[in-house]
């Protein structure tokens, strides 16, 4: 997502669907303010102290913030009282569920033998050995956000191959620090073409020497990325990628597309981090390392690693991590390796997702694929159902490739569906075809057979309730 509220990408095709889709969400949109009347109330109170009445500016999603009260297992209750199967996952952190008895004996434990020293606590060994293990990166470092891990791993690459520039992927969000702060949603308008997209600033005021350092490139295109660094000769120190993208739907890598990168990268003295906020530990795991075999110079973790406690970590090979450890670049910060987080973090790794946990999310996805595929088929819906691991996202298009293919997919669908899965109790991610969603190790069958339940209510209103005899 921007980093402002995402415009209405709309199409201009106003098919009988989307006027359809149009009539729902009016409809569904009026059903839910009515059932999240604490909310309403909630966010007026706060408007009085925090900007915009949230704590951070996507926790306000079109039609309203939903409060919440507390979570356990794989559900949420709001603030109304209404309680929901939690698919949302704290956008995609939950991959544990919520106060997992596990988390809360580690954290208790910690919490009682003091919570920050800003010296080592034993913990940090088991965790990074263990993240060593499954990233195939012998070095690590901590930190305490995905912003953070990205801005490390790019100032990494700027000290080890002393060149200024990096290669971004248009569409890919990488954080709110200044460098990755280009092309995150672009508008069709100031795009330029697909195949050298320009770098346009995605926050106001932005100075133009951040553009003209990130040079943007089309996911899944070798041809572009070969153009640049011809283009750009000696000044691209390495590439920054969603080795998934995570944050326009979901969508794959081509075959082979990371390793033949990581070769020619390599090619012209230049670097790959994967951005694994959202894939590490989401997706398999073992994160995109695990599921494509490829093992970039750099990994970047956060989200699901500290089990629902704020977190962040750089993998890294030797030659890279010795930059740090000889303190040509230092790599600080005030909370890095908190002894909560190490804590939450060990009990995540160690005892939650482990293999078994993985196999119970693969019957769970699979329950959720397979009738989310059946009843887009029945119904005549356009799109498919895209799921690794954890993770997983209806996409009601047909194709969606890259950044250009997920401008012209129109975002109704998106938020129709996520309306009718919030309405029959099932809370996603909001920015409905942004997200994906994340299961945990606590949900049910019962839990994802609600929500096929809901994606058939969402297709049965659209398309009356006499299925088409498609498929
Ligand atoms: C792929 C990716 N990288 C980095 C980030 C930034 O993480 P954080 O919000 O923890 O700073 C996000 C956040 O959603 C993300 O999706």
């Amino acid at each position: 997502m921007s980093m402002s509220t995402p415009a209405p990408l709309h199409t201009q095709d106003d098919s009988p669907d989307l006027v359809a889709l149009d009539k729902l969400i009016d409809e569904q949109e009026q059903i839910f303010l009515a059932r999240t009347a604490r909310s309403r109330e909630l966010t007026e109170m706060a408007q009085a102290t925090l900007a915009g009445g949230v704590a951070s500016s996507w926790q306000d999603a079109p039609p309203g913030t939903v409060w919440i009260e507390r979570g356990e297992g794989s559900h949420v209750w709001d603030a109304d009282g209404t309680e929901y199967v939690d698919l949302h996952g704290g956008f995609g952190v939950n991959v544990v569920g919520h106060a997992h008895p596990a988390v809360v004996r580690a954290v208790a434990e910690r919490v009682r033998l003091g919570t920050h020293f800003a010296q080592p606590t034993p913990d940090v060994i088991p965790v990074s050995a263990e993240l060593s293990r499954r990233f195939r990166l012998p070095l690590w470092r901590f930190n305490n956000s995905g912003t953070e891990s990205t801005m490390d791993a790019i100032h990494l690459m700027r000290v080890a191959a002393d060149r200024p520039k990096i290669l971004k992927v248009e569409g890919s969000y990488h954080g709110h620090h200044d460098t990755v702060q280009i092309s995150v949603y672009p508008d069709e308008g100031e795009a330029g073409p697909r195949e050298r997209p320009a770098s346009v600033p995605s926050i106001p005021a932005l100075p133009k020497p951040f553009a003209d350092l990130a040079v943007v490139v089309p996911f899944g295109d070798l041809a572009a990325v070969e153009r640049a660094l011809a283009e750009h000769r000696n000044e691209i120190a390495g590439m920054i990628i969603e080795p998934f993208m995570m944050n326009i739907g979901l969508i794959a890598p081509p075959d082979g597309y990371l390793a033949a990168l990581k070769e020619l990268l390599h090619a012209h003295g230049a670097y790959l981090a994967f951005d694994e906020v959202k894939t590490g530990l989401g997706l398999a795991a073992g994160g995109a390392v695990e599921l494509t075999g490829v093992v970039p110079d750099i990994v970047c973790l956060a989200k699901a690693l500290g089990g629902g406690v704020p977190c962040g970590a750089i993998g890294a090979t030797t030659e890279l991590m010795q930059l740090i450890a000889d303190r040509v670049y230092e790599q600080v910060g005030t909370f890095n390796g908190n002894p909560l987080t190490m804590a939450a973090a060990r009990a995540t790794l160690l005892e939650i997702l482990t293999d078994e946990a993985y196999d119970h999310l693969a019957r769970l996805r699979s329950i959720m694929v397979s009738g989310a595929e059946e009843i887009l088929r029945r119904y005549g819906l356009p799109g498919y159902v895209v799921a690794y691991g954890a993770k997983g996202a209806v996409i009601f298009t047909d194709r969606l490739r890259d950044y250009r293919d997920f401008l012209a997919y129109d975002d109704r669908w998106g938020n129709a569906h996520w309306l009718y899965q919030h309405n029959g109790g099932v809370f996603l991610p909001p920015w409905g075809k942004c997200e994906q969603w994340t299961v945990s190790v606590q949900h049910t069958e019962d839990d994802v057979h609600g929500f096929v339940a809901n994606v058939e209510t969402f297709a049965s209103a659209l398309r009356g309730d006499a299925p088409a005899a498609i498929g």
